[in-house]
C-alpha cells in the first residue's frame, strides 16, 4: 500500500536539503525563507534559524553541556545583510579573502535559515571567521552534531567542490540521518546531493540506525507536477534539493 502526493515544481526550492552554493542561488520567496524563523538561543534573540534547526542546535548544545562556552555568531541573513557583509568584507579584507569566506548575495546558506556560525566564547569574536577549534568543547560539538542533523559544511579537503575555504565554524542543518550519512562517508554536501540521485523510488537507500530504526531515502526528479509515492506506515518528509528534484525521507513506524 502506498499513498501519493503531488508536488509543484517550485517546491524544489523548499526544505532542509536545499543545496545553495555559487552555482545554485536561492530561489524561494522571501516569505518562504522567513517562515518559521526563531531565535537560535534564548540568550541571543537576534540570531535566527528555522525552527527545526534551532531546536536541534539546542539539543546538541544540551547534550554536550557547554554551559555557554559556545556562542552563535551568525544565523539567518537577509539579502541586504549578506550584501552588506560582502561589501564590507571587500572593503576591509580585499577580494581574495572575501571570495574565500563570504558567499555572494543570494548564494549564501545563511539566507536559508539553515546555517549557523558558532564561536568559542571570548571577549572579541571575529564575525566572519570565529574561532571554533578542533579541540575541547568545540570538537565535542562537531562530533555530536551529525547524530542530530548538522554537518560541518566547508571541510578542508573539499574546497574545490564547495567553492568556499575551510570554515571550521559553519554548520548546516540538513536533518538526520542525512547528516550522519554525509559525515560517515566524508561527503561534501554537493557530493551527497549527487550520491542520493542513484537511489530512486525503486531502489531506495535503506538506512538502519543504531536504535534499529529503518529509514528509507530516495530521490524523485521534478516534473511540472511530480507524483511522489510514499511508503505506507511511515512518517515522511519531502525536501527539495534546490536544483532539480525532491528527496524523500521515510521513517518506519514501530
Ligand atoms: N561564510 C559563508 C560561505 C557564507 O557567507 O555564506
Ligand atoms: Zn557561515
Amino acid at each position: 500500500m502506498m499513498s501519493q502526493v503531488i508536488m509543484e515544481r517550485k517546491k524544489i526550492y523548499s526544505g532542509s536539503l536545499l543545496l545553495v552554493n555559487s552555482r545554485y542561488p536561492l530561489k524561494n520567496t522571501v516569505k518562504e525563507r522567513k517562515k518559521e524563523l526563531v531565535p537560535a538561543s534564548v540568550n541571543f534573540p537576534a540570531i535566527l534559524l528555522k525552527r527545526d534547526a534551532a531546536n536541534i542546535l539546542q539539543m546538541v548544545l544540551e547534550k554536550i553541556a557547554t554551559r555557554s562556552l559556545i556562542v552563535p555568531v551568525s544565523g539567518y541573513r537577509t539579502q541586504k545583510e549578506q550584501e552588506d557583509i560582502y561589501n564590507t568584507s571587500l572593503r576591509d579584507n580585499g577580494e581574495d579573502f572575501t571570495k574565500k569566506y563570504v558567499a555572494l548575495p543570494r548564494h549564501s546558506e545563511h539566507q536559508t535559515g539553515l546555517a549557523i556560525d558558532l564561536g568559542i566564547y571570548k571577549e572579541k569574536i571575529d564575525f566572519i571567521c570565529p574561532d571554533f577549534p578542533y579541540t575541547g568543547i568545540c570538537n565535542k560539538f562537531r562530533k555530536a552534531a551529525p547524530s542530530y542533523g548538522f554537518i560541518e559544511r566547508y571541510q578542508k579537503d573539499k574546497e574545490e567542490i564547495t567553492g568556499i575555504s575551510h570554515e571550521p565554524w559553519h554548520f548546516r542543518y540538513v536533518g538526520y540521518p542525512h547528516s550522519r550519512i554525509i559525515t560517515d562517508n566524508n561527503f561534501a554536501f554537493e557530493e551527497y546531493i549527487e550520491f542520493i540521485k542513484d537511489y530512486t523510488e525503486n531502489s531506495r537507500l535503506v538506512y538502519k540506525d543504531k536504535s534499529g530504526t529503518i529509514i528509507q531515502i530516495y530521490y524523485v526528479p521534478a516534473e511540472d507536477q511530480t507524483v511522489i509515492n510514499l511508503p505506507d506506515r511511515c512518517t515522511c518528509q519531502i525536501s527539495g534539493n534546490n536544483t532539480d528534484g525532491f528527496i524523500v525521507t521515510a521513517w518506519r513506524k514501530n
